[in-house]
């Protein structure tokens, strides 16, 4: 009886983003990213062979998937298998804990997840380097939750198989810092452009694109300085400064890509009324409109209230850094 192959992984949300690819067949980024993976909301997957079967079968939380998710597991199967130099069909079977789709980063837990999974099934002794590798073919921030703590994502630099081989995640070593990410769920329903087409549009249509690019490398000097320091000011003030950049290059795509709500917006009015009454806090947003807001431990039950109060109804996770992609045994 084959048991396959179970892994965990956890989502990361980018304190210096990644937006556009350079090369949309082998998911190439345009920069580099740095993230810290968080201990909330795991994706665990399941991988079994089924060398009976006609074609794969995947289940994303007890139903089965249909349309593009389930297109984008088989298509990640199959480079596992072109790897492997296997054939057999498989069964992917996948719980998402957090909302999917809701930029709360479901495809990097579920990329990651995966790929440890399906590595595993079809045999393949990857080590984390080569497994972050592979995670960036599902998603490239999937490349980033291979990780735990904090992880930086290289962009890797020529073309074709060079460029895949020089992009890859790796763990940025700052075991000290250890903030507290209080993420408020303003619309936990799914976006409505995916993030895919939508760094497509911003990369093709955006003339705030470049600009951002070229101030994304500043930013990522600055906050590997920030982390190594433990400065949680600096490392929120650039996060911040680096998403809202993102946004505003979105809003300036043709046509605009907008995914801030009023509520984002108030959210983002209480983080700024929390700094001027010197409480550290600081927002980053992704694909979606809610906020992650970077802050000191013991002050997280404060900043999670703020939020609350701004944006009545919404739901407040406290998160911290977690864990990297791992087998699970048994
Ligand atoms: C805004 O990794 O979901 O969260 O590579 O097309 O699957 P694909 O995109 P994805 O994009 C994440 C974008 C972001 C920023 C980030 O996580 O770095």
């Amino acid at each position: 009886l084959d048991r396959g192959a179970t892994a965990v992984a956890h989502p990361n949300i980018a304190l210096i983003k990644y937006w556009g690819k350079r090369d949309e067949r082998l998911i190439i980024p345009y920069v580099d990213s740095l993230s810290m993976t968080l201990d909330v909301f795991p994706t665990t997957t399941t991988v079994r062979l089924s060398p009976a079967a006609q074609a794969d079968s995947v289940t994303l939380n007890g139903t089965p998937a249909a349309g593009e998710p389930r297109q984008r597991v088989i298509a990640f199967l199959d480079l596992v298998r072109e790897l492997a130099g296997r054939t057999e069909p498989a069964a992917v079977e996948t719980r998402n804990s957090g909302p999917t789709g809701a930029g709360v980063a479901s495809s990097a837990s579920g990329f990651a997840a995966l790929a440890v999974a399906g590595a595993a099934a079809y045999g393949l002794d990857l080590d984390p380097t080569a497994l972050s590798r592979l995670a960036r073919r599902g998603s490239a921030s999937a490349a980033r939750s291979i990780f735990g703590g904090f992880a930086i994502c290289h962009a890797g630099r020529g073309v074709g198989a060079a460029a895949d081989l020089g992009s890859y995640a790796e763990p940025v070593p700052v075991p000290e810092f250890d903030p507290a990410l209080v993420i408020a769920l303003v619309n936990a329903g799914p976006k409505a452009v995916s993030s895919r087409a939508a760094m497509r549009r911003t990369v093709e249509t955006s003339p705030l694109y470049r600009s951002w690019v070229i101030s994304s490398k500043a930013d990522l000097a600055d906050m590997r300085a920030a982390l190594h320091r433990g400065d949680l000011e600096a490392v929120g003030e650039i996060a911040e400064r680096n998403a809202l950049g993102m946004h505003a290059t979105m809003l300036a795509a043709r046509p605009a890509v907008r995914y801030l709500s009023p509520a984002t917006l108030s959210v983002l009015d209480g983080v700024l009324r929390l700094r001027e009454d010197g409480v550290p806090a600081y927002a980053t947003m992704d694909a979606g409109p809610n906020v992650k807001v970077l802050c000191h431990r013991a002050d997280a039950a404060r900043v999670a209230e703020t939020v609350r109060g701004a944006a009545p109804g919404c739901s407040v996770v406290t998160a911290r850094r977690g864990p990297g992609a791992r087998l699970r045994m048994g």
